[in-house]
């Protein structure tokens, strides 16, 4: 068997263009979304995906604005800039990249968000709501993740839906998302980590498996059941001498054999990535929305 590649820039380039035709109504009503950036610092990583988000800012229509504090920026300076970028009525969504540098406490940064401006989904409110299956700001890539494996017609109720890591980014919300009594939701939910024990026995129960920690092509093919769906989360640089920039992008999951195995599979680029800026242009608008109300 040969897996199904799972176009995530192609459904990621549907969901910006319906998002721009919503910026389009928004603008007849006298408002333009806006995001601020908050970007701390000099990591690279942080500093593409930053670029990426404000580009998808332009493209439709949603005007962005970027703060480009030095890695040497105090916690106080930190959060006074967060609190003036709270009460500037202009400014809709506020995402601040992480990670912050290690003198900053990322979850006193996070609580310091307006809830009503956490486009990210990460403050403890917009959690809390999503726990108990209320509306609220979904953090991207697992909201993103819902939404690829919708726009797929795979349907992960009843589903045993297997998650590899336990970030707040990631595990834990992707866990929360599908396991509610809800549209695109209704599966049977496990959670895994660096402490499980017996891991690709559990991973081979998947009808979903989603991987989420972090480590260069860690899932191999015999992590995973003939037939199952595999969502790779994961973007890790590894040394490459023969691309100009020194390094390619690869997933969690190892591409090729996994391919063989799997029903469906996401690939590193092109996969759940444009599907997490996707769904920041989404939370934007839904902020500025949120408004008009
Ligand atoms: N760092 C890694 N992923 C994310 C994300 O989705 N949002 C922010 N703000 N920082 C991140």
């Amino acid at each position: 068997m040969t897996a199904k590649i799972i176009d995530g820039k192609a459904i990621a380039a549907q969901i910006r263009q319906e998002a721009k035709n919503e910026v389009e109504v928004l603008k007849d009503r006298g408002v333009t979304p806006c995001l601020a950036a908050v970007l701390v610092g000099d990591v690279a990583a942080s500093k593409v995906y930053v670029k990426n988000k404000r580009k998808a800012c332009e493209n439709i229509g949603i005007a962005s604005v970027l703060h480009t504090p030095t890695a040497e920026i105090s916690e106080p300076e930190l959060l006074k800039l967060i609190d003036e970028l709270n009460h500037d009525q202009a400014i809709h969504g506020i995402l601040v990249q992480l990670p912050l540098p290690k003198h900053i406490d990322e979850t006193k940064v996070i609580e310091a968000i307006d809830p009503s401006k956490d486009v990210d989904g990460f403050h403890p409110y917009n959690v809390g709501r999503l726990v108990i299956g209320l509306d609220t700001f979904r953090s991207c890539t697992p909201a993103g993740v819902q939404e690829l494996l919708l726009r797929s017609g795979i349907d992960v109720a009843g589903q045993h839906v297997v998650i590899i890591g336990r970030s707040n980014i990631v595990g834990k919300p992707m866990a929360n998302i599908v396991v509610q009594k809800q549209k695109g939701a209704n599966a049977t939910v496990t959670i895994c980590h660096s402490r499980t024990r017996n891991l690709p026995e559990i991973t081979r129960q998947a009808d979903i498996l989603i991987s989420a920690l972090g480590q260069p092509q860690f899932v191999k093919p015999d992590m995973v059941k003939q037939g199952a769906v595999v969502i790779d989360v994961g973007i890790n640089r590894i040394d490459d001498p023969s691309s100009d920039k020194g390094y390619k992008l690869v997933g969690d999951v190892d591409f090729e054999p996994v391919s063989k195995v799997a029903s469906a599979v996401t690939p590193v680029p092109g996969g759940v990535g444009p599907m997490t800026v996707a769904m920041l242009m989404v939370n934007t608008i839904k902020a500025a929305r949120m408004l008009l109300k």
